[in-house]
């Protein structure tokens, strides 16, 4: 997923760097023309540019995809949320305020209960509460304009018309996050705050419940189990779950020693 993430991120590089070199790099043929154009404001995003970085978001900071996958079955495909957008609104069972595709995708990042799609809801709520978390808050705490990225994203992977109005600016902290090395974690608490274990697990601070209570598990189980069950979710399933719902990358993108604290961590969990 990190590989991925480079090559998304490159790939963007690339095309605004392209973007830029075909609008400003090339001598306009136009004889003298008034430089109306110096105006532009070079920090201003394109639309490309602001669906892609909804792509990034969604494909890495924002998560989405532990859930949002074509294996693990546990939430649903995203690839047509813009078109079936007022499908939900009209439906009985919808609780928000949105009335369109664009207010439709925000709100259910941000209040995912407003409407819980039919066998997806948190187990014994029969559909009325989303086991999905608020992703503007918590750890994966997306901003407006990171949110309305995502927005557009999933307008354009629909093939709707885009909606969400464009920042007039790159978001500050954007670009740090590109440049910056992801740093390795110095306690199990960090380890499963970054890697999103809270999601579906109860663990540490985290209530989840998409997977198995994790909060006793050294109890019942050893480190080499604990460590095989990050490494292969799939070797072992635990009892009243479904494979591949836990990802199984996790040990690509991991340290080795942010390996070994999570294990621990769970070892020691009595
Ligand atoms: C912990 C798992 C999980 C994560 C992480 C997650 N979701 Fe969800 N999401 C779900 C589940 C389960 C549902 C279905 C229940 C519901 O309707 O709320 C859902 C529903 C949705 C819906 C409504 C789908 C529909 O057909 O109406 C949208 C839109 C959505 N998620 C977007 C996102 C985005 C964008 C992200 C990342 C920023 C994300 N989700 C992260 C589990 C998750
Ligand atoms: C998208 C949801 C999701 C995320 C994120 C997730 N898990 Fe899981 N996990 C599951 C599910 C579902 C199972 C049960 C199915 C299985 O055993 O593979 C599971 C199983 C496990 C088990 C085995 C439990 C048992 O009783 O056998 C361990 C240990 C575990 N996860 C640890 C973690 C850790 C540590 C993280 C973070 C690095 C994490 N999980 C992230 C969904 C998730």
């Amino acid at each position: 997923m990190k590989k991925f993430f480079q090559v998304v991120g490159f790939s963007l590089f690339a095309i605004v760097a392209f973007a830029l070199f075909a609008n400003y790099g090339i001598p306009k043929i136009n004889p003298a023309p008034p430089p109306v154009e110096e105006k532009v404001d070079l920090g201003a995003m394109t639309i490309e540019s602001f669906i892609a970085l909804g792509d990034r978001i969604f494909n890495g900071k924002g998560t989405c995809t532990l859930c949002h996958n074509a294996v693990g079955g546990r939430a649903p495909m995203l690839d047509s949320v813009a078109a079936k957008a007022g499908e939900r609104v009209s439906d009985a069972r919808y609780k928000g305020t949105a009335t369109d595709s664009e207010g439709y995708i925000y709100e259910s990042m941000v209040e995912p209960s407003a409407f819980v799609v039919v066998g997806f809801g948190k187990s014994g709520t029969n559909d009325t509460v989303s086991p999905m978390p608020n992703v503007s808050t918590g750890s994966i705490g997306l901003s407006d304009v990171e949110l309305k990225a995502v927005v557009a994203y999933l307008q354009d992977k629909a093939g709707s018309d885009v909606t969400v109005e464009i920042p007039t600016e790159a978001p500050a902290d954007e670009e740090q996050e590109e440049g910056a090395e992801r740093v390795v974690a110095k306690t199990a608490e960090e380890v499963i705050e970054n890697y999103g274990c809270t999601m579906c697990h109860k663990i540490a601070a985290g209530e989840g419940d998409m997977g198995p209570d994790l909060t006793k598990i050294g109890a019942a189980k050893s480190r080499e189990y604990l460590r095989r069950a990050i490494l292969d979710p799939n070797a072992n399933i635990a009892v009243g779950f479904d494979p591949d719902m836990m990802p199984g990358d996790f040990g690509d993108q991991m340290a080795a020693s942010e390996l070994e604290l999570l294990v621990k961590y769970m070892a020691d969990s009595k």
